[in-house]
This record gives C-alpha cells, sequence and structure tokens, in this order.
C-alpha cells in the first residue's frame, strides 16, 4: 500500500478507541458460548502485528485444547491460588483475596498459553543485545494487541499469573528454549462493565493517573 493510500483516522474512530480503552476488561465470568477456531485465528493474526525488537516476532502461541491438559494446569492454578491466600499474614487481608473470583478456566472456551521464543533467529539480536527482556516485551504487546481486537469482537480475554512458570511448561511440553509469558482465558463475558473488577470489590482502586507522570 503507498502512502497516498494510508488512512487517516477521523474523530469518530478516535472516539471508538477510546471506548474500546475503557471497555477492556480483564475478564473471569464467562458464558460457555464457544469462540469459533476460524476467529481466533483471525484474532491471533491480529496479535502478530505487534512491534516487537528487532522484528523478532518471537510468539508463540499454544492452543490448548485437550481436556486432561486443561484440567491438570486449572488444578495447578487453584493449589498456587491457595498458597498465595496462605502467604497473606493480616486476617482480613486474606479473607478479602479469597473471595476474590482471578480466573475464568472452567469456564473459558479458549485456553491459549503463550510464550517467547528466546532464540528466534528472526530479528538477528537487534536490540536484545544489552535487554533481552525485550524479546518478552515484545510478546506482551502481541497479548495486549490480542486483548483489543478480542474485545472489539465482544470477546473477553483474562489473563492468569497465579502459577509457576516452570509447572506450565512442563505440563505443556513446549521446547526448553521458550520462555512462559502467560496463560490466556478467552470467552464471550457474562458481564460487561467499564470498571475494573478488583475496583468493584474495593481491592484496589484506579490511582489517579496524574500521579505517574514525572519531569526530569
Ligand atoms: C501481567 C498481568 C497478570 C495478571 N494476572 C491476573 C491473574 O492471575 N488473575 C486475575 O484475575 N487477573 C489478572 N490480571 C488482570 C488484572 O487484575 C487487571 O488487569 C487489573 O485488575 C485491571 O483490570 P482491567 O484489566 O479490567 O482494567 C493480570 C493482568 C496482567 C497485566
Amino acid at each position: 500500500m503507498t502512502y497516498s493510500e494510508a488512512p487517516i483516522f477521523d474523530e469518530d474512530f478516535r472516539e471508538q478507541l477510546d471506548t474500546l480503552l475503557t471497555w477492556r476488561r480483564d475478564v473471569r465470568r464467562f458464558d460457555r458460548r464457544p469462540i469459533d477456531l476460524a476467529i481466533l485465528d483471525d484474532l491471533l493474526d491480529r496479535a502478530c502485528l505487534a512491534p516487537s525488537v528487532g522484528n523478532a516476532q518471537p510468539w508463540r502461541f499454544v492452543s490448548v485444547q485437550s481436556e486432561p491438559v486443561r484440567l491438570a494446569i486449572t488444578e495447578h492454578v487453584d493449589a498456587e491460588n491457595r498458597k498465595a491466600a496462605d502467604a497473606y499474614d493480616d486476617q482480613q487481608l486474606q479473607s478479602e483475596y479469597q473471595k476474590l473470583k482471578l480466573h475464568g478456566l472452567r469456564e473459558a472456551p479458549v485456553h491459549l498459553a503463550v510464550f517467547c521464543d528466546d532464540e528466534a533467529a528472526e530479528g538477528r539480536g537487534l536490540g536484545r543485545q544489552t535487554m533481552p527482556e525485550t524479546m518478552a516485551y515484545s510478546v506482551v504487546m502481541a497479548i495486549h494487541n490480542l486483548w483489543l481486537v478480542a474485545r472489539a469482537r465482544n470477546i473477553g480475554l483474562g489473563w492468569v499469573s497465579i502459577l509457576e512458570p516452570d509447572a506450565m511448561s512442563a505440563i505443556l511440553d513446549v521446547p526448553d528454549h521458550w520462555r512462559f509469558i502467560a496463560y490466556l482465558c478467552l470467552g464471550y463475558p457474562a458481564q460487561k462493565s467499564d470498571e475494573p473488577e478488583l475496583v468493584k470489590l474495593g481491592w484496589q482502586d484506579r490511582i489517579n493517573s496524574s500521579t505517574t507522570r514525572f519531569v526530569r
């Protein structure tokens, strides 16, 4: 496509984009409608449009479809979640934590594990000599693309991180040089909100965004 054919984004588009950002949620409550595999493929194609260090495109997506594997992962997360609750000394905090729903692994039609191929030849090392972690950052960029394009199709995504990365790599039997980045649930949300669930439940309010800006 030539420069003259490049789209010019208008005010309507900006408003829609703002709405998408406002209504993107981490979703843990799914209705059980399946997601068409062609739709998932389409979403992943768009995730792959993300920027990446040296254009290394190190993201690797594993669609977890085997029921025994999904169950093993769900049970692993539940066990880690119990350990996480036990780690709170403060009884009040522990009880608040235990009331949170921190994954929708049992209901979500799609489980997706995301890895970073630290040995990807693509990019030929550009940009990752002094900051090898930029490979993982690149994968997170793709995840965020996925989060947004899914929401734009009214599909919710929930990120599950209450787990041991090594255990995930072992359960999923992936190559040794793939670094575990994320386990994602996708499905149609049972509820929609413009407010994070952790805000709604009083666990953590949004901070004032102006307090995150500094000048040097
Ligand atoms: C790296 C990362 C890990 C997360 N892990 C979890 C998790 O294990 N369980 C969970 O319920 N939410 C998890 N979340 C979602 C956050 O709780 C959520 O993004 C935050 O509360 C703000 O809500 P929102 O995404 O709906 O705006 C994770 C989010 C990120 C970015």
